[in-house]
């Protein structure tokens, strides 16, 4: 057996202490896939007094996480830290440019520094890995830049923060609204304290960007992905899709648009109608699911725990074992120098149909007014219903579902009404998914 890979890890909370948990479990194992022992030496986390509920006696701490990056006994840095910037960057960084590989779940991190420490790793032939960082437990990017490595990518398109399905399956089982389930969510660690990136879609759109890039050989543009989160769905809403035969989902899809002769790559996170049909609306809870439609393979799904410390730490793991078999090369499948810029695409020419729900006054011709503005727009209505029946002067939903039809109509009906005193609040505006 070859000499074992000495790790360090930065980071001991719930993905790091599952890693040394997963490691003494199944070290023996790992050893013999591997083809050598992965051995931690080194480890850092802020306080070390915690009880975490592993031994730590046998590695060495550091107080200071950057002091992993220098240590001579160390092949591998293991981030497990996170945030986008500070001392997780300033790990990646030192550890990359001191020739060290580089792991890490930390999604913030790499959707705004990825093209630049993927192009320090390969300036030094070092490892940068982060399947962690993407749909938990799940071999995405392994499937992505390996398994369908042979496939031009159509789309992808996926169910990426669990927080976020977990509370509208919730919505959809409890008729529960939005506000009481992400409580209960909180309480129950489905939720963080601040739940802000999850709710709104900022968590998701960071996975999004890592995989759109990898998926269609693009610089990595968190910055294009146009964001909604679930704030806005009503338990209204919920039961509208429902009696439509759909479940609401928030989503993360992307595609590349090639007809204007240029690459240009349409990335965003929204909430989405799905058929109750599609494989996406069986997929409930916490768990995340990733659709990759490729033009040999066909459509691929992968489905398992977003989170968590056992799949997490499965992942990280997958990518240690990977360097200790010197299986790596681009993190984003090309070189970085290779990866293409592309411009977002207009979404105006896409073709779908839309549910669209009004918060307006209850009072004589407001129903005329919305549909006045769908005719001008030329935007043909499938069907309309109108929700509750308050007092007089309160307000009512009315949910409208069109006919397939070009994006740029529904934007021109919203901008007809927009402004309009019988509405009370902004439209919330969904696509159908199958
Ligand atoms: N949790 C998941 O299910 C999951 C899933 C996928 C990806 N991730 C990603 O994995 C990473 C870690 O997540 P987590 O849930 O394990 O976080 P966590 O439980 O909050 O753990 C963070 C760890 O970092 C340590 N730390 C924070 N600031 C530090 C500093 N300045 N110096 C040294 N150590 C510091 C903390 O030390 P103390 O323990 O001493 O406070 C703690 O051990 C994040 O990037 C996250 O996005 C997590």
């Amino acid at each position: 057996m070859s000499a074992p890979l000495r790790i360090a890890l930065a980071g001991l909370g719930t993905v790091g202490a599952g890693v040394i948990r997963l490691l003494e479990t199944n070290g023996e194992l790992i050893a013999q896939r591997a083809g050598r022992e992965i051995q931690v030496t080194a480890v850092c986390a802020r306080d070390r007094s915690k009880d975490r509920g592993i031994d730590l006696s046998p590695y060495a701490w550091e107080d200071d996480m950057t002091a992993l990056a220098a240590r001579d006994d160390v092949d591998v840095v293991v981030e497990l830290v996170g945030g986008s910037d500070g001392p997780a960057l300033a790990l990646a960084r030192n550890a990359l440019n001191g020739g060290k590989h580089l792991v890490t779940a930390n999604k913030a991190m790499i959707a705004h520094h990825g093209m630049e420490l993927a192009s320090v790793a390969e300036a030094g032939n070092a490892a940068l890995k982060f399947e962690a960082a993407v749909a938990g437990g799940i071999p995405v990017i392994k499937g992505l830049g390996e398994g369908a490595a042979a496939n031009a990518i159509d789309r992808l398109y996926g169910i990426l923060n669990g927080t976020c399905n977990y509370i509208l399956s919730q919505m959809e089982s409890t008729g529960a609204d939005f506000g009481d389930v992400l409580k209960d969510a909180q309480e129950l660690g489905y939720a963080e304290a601040d739940p802000t990136f999850d709710i709104e879609g900022v968590d998701a759109a960071h996975k999004l960007a890592i995989l759109a890039s990898i998926a269609f050989g693009t610089k990595l543009d968190f910055g294009a992905v146009d964001i909604s989160g679930i704030t806005k769905i009503r338990a209204a809403d919920i039961a509208q899709a429902d009696a439509l035969g759909y479940v609401i989902r928030l989503l993360g899809t992307a595609d590349v648009d090639t007809g204007s002769g240029e690459k240009r790559l349409l990335q965003r996170v929204q909430p989405y109608l799905v058929s109750k049909e599609h494989p996406l609306a069986a997929v409930d809870g916490p768990t995340n699911a990733v659709v990759l439609e490729c033009n040999f393979a066909g459509r691929l799904l992968f489905e398992g725990a977003g989170a968590g410390d056992g799949p997490t730490a499965s992942a990280v793991v997958a990518d240690i074992v990977d360097i200790a078999r010197g299986n790596f090369g681009a993190p984003f499948s090309l070189p970085a120098g290779a990866l293409q810029p592309a411009a977002p695409a207009d979404p105006g020419n896409r073709l779908s149909r839309f549910y669209m729900r009004f918060v307006v006054a209850d009072r004589l011709g407001v129903l005329a007014e919305i549909t006045a503005a769908m005719r001008d727009a030329g935007v043909s209505i499938e069907s309309m219903i109108q929700h509750g029946h308050p007092e007089e002067g309160g307000d009512v939903l009315v949910a409208i579902v069109s006919h397939e039809g070009p994006e740029s109509g529904v934007s021109a009906a919203l901008d007809l009404l927009d402004g309009s005193p019988s509405l009370s609040e902004a439209p919330l505006v969904m696509r159908l998914l199958g």
